[in-house]
């Protein structure tokens, strides 16, 4: 091959090396990926989204008991499909992924038989679940108990903890009364002090 002819084959080579790359850059341009601002699908409650956990509350939450005084047990039972991946509450029921829950409203931490904790609860065995430790618990788990086993984001709706916590409370051959609900706070009285103005400016009417 004299050197005109390998300049032709060199040449024809480097031709479809080019060639091929402008398909390539092409068709990346033409399909270039959209990237979704947020997930397509989220798993409720495990673990994907740590925003609902993290999520700033807009104002102060009040105590859980405030809450159960108007929680909707029923609705328990609904957000309960959540946990029902992992838990069972019937009495007498199995553990899986998560240890039965019969009872769990005032039971002692790290309460069912035969399941493996880990070391996080193992160390609070015994300590009652309150209504304000379950409330704490399911609020962000790993907050209450940091390397808990248990890949629960948290709820962050204080209604929707109240709602589940006093489903789960029937579910117990003792169920424990609702805790009382607290005096009437700050934020409650003042629309009481707003609706209480109009009379105020009424009553100043007829003097002007
Ligand atoms: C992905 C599985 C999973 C989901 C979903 C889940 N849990 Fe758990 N849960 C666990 C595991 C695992 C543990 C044991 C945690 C440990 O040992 O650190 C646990 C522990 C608990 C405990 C402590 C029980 C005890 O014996 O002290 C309670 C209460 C509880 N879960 C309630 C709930 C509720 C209510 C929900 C739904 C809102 C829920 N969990 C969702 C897996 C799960």
């Amino acid at each position: 091959m004299d050197s005109f002819e390998f300049n032709k084959f060199a040449g024809a080579g480097l031709a479809a090396v080019l060639a091929l790359l402008a398909i390539n850059v092409g068709t990346d341009m033409a399909y270039k990926p959209v990237k979704p601002e947020k997930p397509s699908y989220v798993v409720q409650g495990v673990e994907a989204d740590p925003s609902e956990a993290a999520a700033p509350a807009a104002e102060a939450e009040k105590p859980i008991a405030f809450y159960l005084a108007s929680a909707d047990a029923s609705k328990g039972e609904a957000i309960f499909k959540k946990c029902g991946a992992c838990h069972n509450n019937d009495k007498g029921g199995a553990n899986g992924i998560g240890p039965n829950l019969y009872g769990i409203v005032g039971k002692g931490h790290a309460q069912a038989a035969g399941f493996g904790y880990s070391e996080s609860l193992a160390g609070m065995k015994g300590k009652p679940w309150s209504w304000d430790e379950l409330n704490a618990w399911l609020k962000n788990p790993k907050e209450y108990a940091p390397g808990t086993k248990m890949a629960f984001a948290g709820i962050s709706k204080p209604e929707d903890r109240a709602a589940l916590l006093a489903w789960l409370n029937s579910k117990s051959d003792k169920p424990l009364p609702l805790p009382e609900a607290p005096a009437e706070e700050a934020a409650e009285a003042a629309p009481a002090a707003d609706a209480a103005a109009p009379a105020a400016d009424a009553a100043a009417a007829p003097a002007q």
